[in-house]
Formats: structure tokens, sequence, C-alpha cells
């Protein structure tokens, strides 16, 4: 079933003309009644036009839509035909600044699948599927694809069915986009994953996984990297430190999205027989998502002024180069939109001088900074574990805290960073529809 109208303007108002089956009647209102019918079926809502507004009113009274109307202005500007939307890039294929502000719609037509407005002016045709006019009845606007978060302690997640989340090098050629698809999940939900038997005889089998994610992201330290020590160093014994848990690149405006290490080899120094040598170098991971949650179940205050003390973050180290975010940033940020935690900044090395500014004070700060160091060191939460050739560990940057304990001999460890932008688009794409991808990011 559908009806058409053609709509006239009549001074302040409009007057309606409607052909239903080859009828046509005059509709005549009083002013103050905008909201006029125009089409209904039984599912769908009576839709009418008043000056500004398409209005949507359900013959079942008690619906509890958001909104009852919706501006012929957003309509108009939000257009799906193919000359509005480029059907290439997606992108807005018109100046909206070229509508006139007080578009109206000269006809319209409802059917089953939606409402075809002929507008004012141009004569532009659209057609809005009902799926989408309900969807900005019900909600304010897209929101992005739910993730339940699991934290993990030392032992993984509470009912955690396989921990460490994994996968094997052969996974990717068996079927690539599956595997991507599992390994970006994992990090998203976890924050972390292995994939083993990795090729360990060249850094390449290496870079050219991470790429599957998304392209190695260049810094001042340069893209992937494979280092090699200096062999004439590899006769003597050497000692590298330990490192607390720590995020990277706390000084970048958009901090590493995704960090990854392999370790390719470890050797003891050629004096020492090998076998059986301890040579250290257990590596650490901290979900500082976890870490945050205890935070402000057990010092709400620290929590809150970790979250709106805004610190400066630096990098310096290297000859000409003075990198410093774009503005002072918290260790936690919280999305105001949600209120929920959106990322960890922490490398209490690259911190800058702590504010006096703030709302709260410098000794505030390093009281809440102080807790929050002290459950990043709990044992409960601390998950070590030791890196082994042919392992490659990729991590949520933005969440997970990494550190190691001291070592000797030589490791050889190839890595590098991915933008958290192309991470979280490379797990869209790998792990849902691209039509609901578009609705989601589009709108
Ligand atoms: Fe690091
Ligand atoms: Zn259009």
């Amino acid at each position: 079933m559908s009806f058409k109208l053609d709509v006239v303007r009549c001074g302040r108002h409009m007057v309606r003309c409607s052909r239903s089956a080859g009828a046509r009647r005059n509709w005549k209102y009083p002013p103050r009644l905008q909201l006029r019918t125009l089409a209904t079926t039984t599912e769908k809502p009576l839709v009418s036009s008043s000056s500004d507004h398409l209005k949507f009113s359900y013959p079942n009274a008690n619906s509890n839509l958001r909104r009852s109307s919706l501006p012929n202005f957003w309509l108009r500007d939000n257009c799906r035909c193919s000359s509005c939307v480029h059907q290439d890039t997606r992108q807005r294929n018109f100046n909206t600044f070229d509508l006139p502000e007080d578009i109206q719609p000269s006809q319209i037509h409802t059917n089953e699948d939606g409402i075809k407005i002929q507008w004012s002016g141009d004569g532009h045709e659209s057609f809005y599927p009902w799926d989408f006019l309900e969807f900005y009845l019900n909600s304010d606007k897209r929101e992005p694809e739910p993730i339940k978060l699991e934290y993990f302690g030392t032992q993984g997640p509470h009912n955690s069915r396989s921990w460490p989340p994994t996968l094997k090098y052969n996974d990717f050629s068996a079927n690539e986009t599956g595997a991507v698809g599992r390994l970006t999940d994992f990090i998203r939900r976890n924050g972390f994953a292995f994939v083993t038997d990795v090729p360990v005889e060249s850094a390449e089998p290496t870079e050219k996984l991470l790429e599957k994610i998304a392209f190695i992201r260049q810094t001042h330290y340069g893209g992937f990297y494979d280092f090699i020590p200096d062999l004439a160093l590899a006769d003597t014994a050497y000692t590298n430190i330990a490192l607390g848990a720590h995020t990277d690149t706390t000084y970048f405006t958009d901090p590493a999205g995704l960090q990854a290490f392999h370790l390719l080899s470890h050797t003891g120094p050629s004096s020492e027989n090998n076998s059986g040598v301890n040579l250290g170098g257990q590596s650490l991971l901290v979900d500082g998502f976890y870490a945050a949650s205890i935070l402000k179940k057990e010092d709400p205050k620290a929590f809150e002024v970790l979250s709106r003390v805004k610190l400066p973050w630096h990098a310096s180290g290297n000859k000409g180069i003075t990198i410093s975010p774009d503005k002072l940033y918290p260790v936690l940020e919280v999305d105001e939109s949600t209120g929920k935690l959106h990322r960890v900044r922490w490398n209490n090395d690259d911190r800058g001088v702590v504010p006096f500014d703030s709302e709260y004070s410098p000794v505030d700060w390093y009281k809440a900074a102080r807790k929050w160091h002290d459950i990043l060191r709990r044992e409960s939460i601390e998950y070590w574990f030791q890196l082994k050739p042919g392992n490659l560990l990729v991590f949520d940057n933005w969440r997970v805290l990494h550190g190691r304990s001291a070592f000797t001999g030589v490791r050889r460890i190839c890595g590098g960073y991915i933008n958290r932008d192309d991470f979280i688009s490379r797990w869209r794409n790998t792990n849902y529809p691209r039509d609901e991808i578009l609705k989601r990011v589009i709108g």
C-alpha cells in the first residue's frame, strides 16, 4: 500500500492533497495542528509534515519513542541516494550549506520499505528506509560495536576457556581473514594475543604477519625493527635491567595502538655453556583496565585524581628530537560520553613536571599515583611469561602495560607499532559484515 501527497506552501503552513488509489482529497487542518496524517500501515507510523519537521506517530499510543519528529534539513542532509553519497568513497557528495535552510518536502510517498520525499526547490528525491528512520526516532546516534572486555590477572580472565589467547602461524595461510579476525578480536577483548610457530630464521615473516593487521607505524625510532646486538659485545656477559610495567609512546598525541614483540633468539654469552642456563628476561603484561578498576574500587579519589590531572609527557632522548603531545593528558583517560575508561598512559620515566594549576594539587597526584604504582606491582595482577622464539606477542598499548625482568646474554628482538585506528578498522572488517559496519560508522 502506498500514498503520494503533494505538499503546497500556504502561508506559514502547508495545505496538502492526498492521492490514494487515484482519489484526490483536500486536507484542511487548523493551523496550530502541524501534525497531519499522510499515510499508515498497521506496523508503520503515521507520517505527517510540518514546516520544519517530519512527524511520526504510531497508532499504538504507548509507543516509547525517543523523539516523534525528524528535522527536514537533517533528513535532506542525510539523503542516502547515489548522487548524495558517493558510491565508491561513501563520502557526502554535495555541499550541505548550498541547501536552503528552510527546505521542505513537496511530495511525500510512503510504502512498505520506507519514505520517498521530493524536496522543494530543486525537486531532489530522497528515499529513507524505515529502519533508518526508526533508528533515529529511537536513538540519538550510532554506537560503536559493543565489546565485552575480559580483564586479566595472573591466571587470566575469570572463566576463561583458553588462556592465553593464542593462534598458530599456519592459521593465517589456511584462512587469512578468519585468522586476522580472531587475532584482532583477542587483542580487542583480552588485551593481547600470541601467534605461535612464527618462523625465526629472519624477521620478515613477523613483519609480513603484522602487516596483515595494518601497516607498521613509523616513529623517530624507525618502523619495523629487528634489533641485532653488536656481536663484539656478545662475548661479554651483560645484564639488561628490569623494566617496570609501562605503556609505550606516552609522548605522542596518539600513542601507538598496538605493539608487537617477537624474540627471534636468546643466547647466553659465548664464553658460557648455554644449556640449562637461566638467561632471565621474563616478560610481564599488566591489564591497565583491570588495575584501574581495582583503583576505582579501593580508592575512588585516587582514580578521580589520575583521570583529572593532566600531565606533560615527552621524548627528548634523541638529538634534535623533542616530542610532546598536543596538550596535557591524564594517566587515565575517561570517555566523557560513556564514563568508561578509554586509555591508559603510564610511563613514569617519560612524565613531565606535575602542574600546579589543576583542581588537585601535585601532592594529591603523587598520593594517587603511588597507589596506582602499588596496584600495578601486585603479584595477583602481574602476568609473567617467557617469550620464546617462534611466539609473537601483540598487545593493546592503550590498555596493557608491559615490562620485563633483567636478563643476561644476547636477545634478538623484532617488532613494531600499529596505529589504533587502523587496528580497529581491521578488527571491524574481519569480524562484522560490511553493511553493518557502514551503518554504524556512517549512520
Ligand atoms: Fe616499552
Ligand atoms: Zn540524494
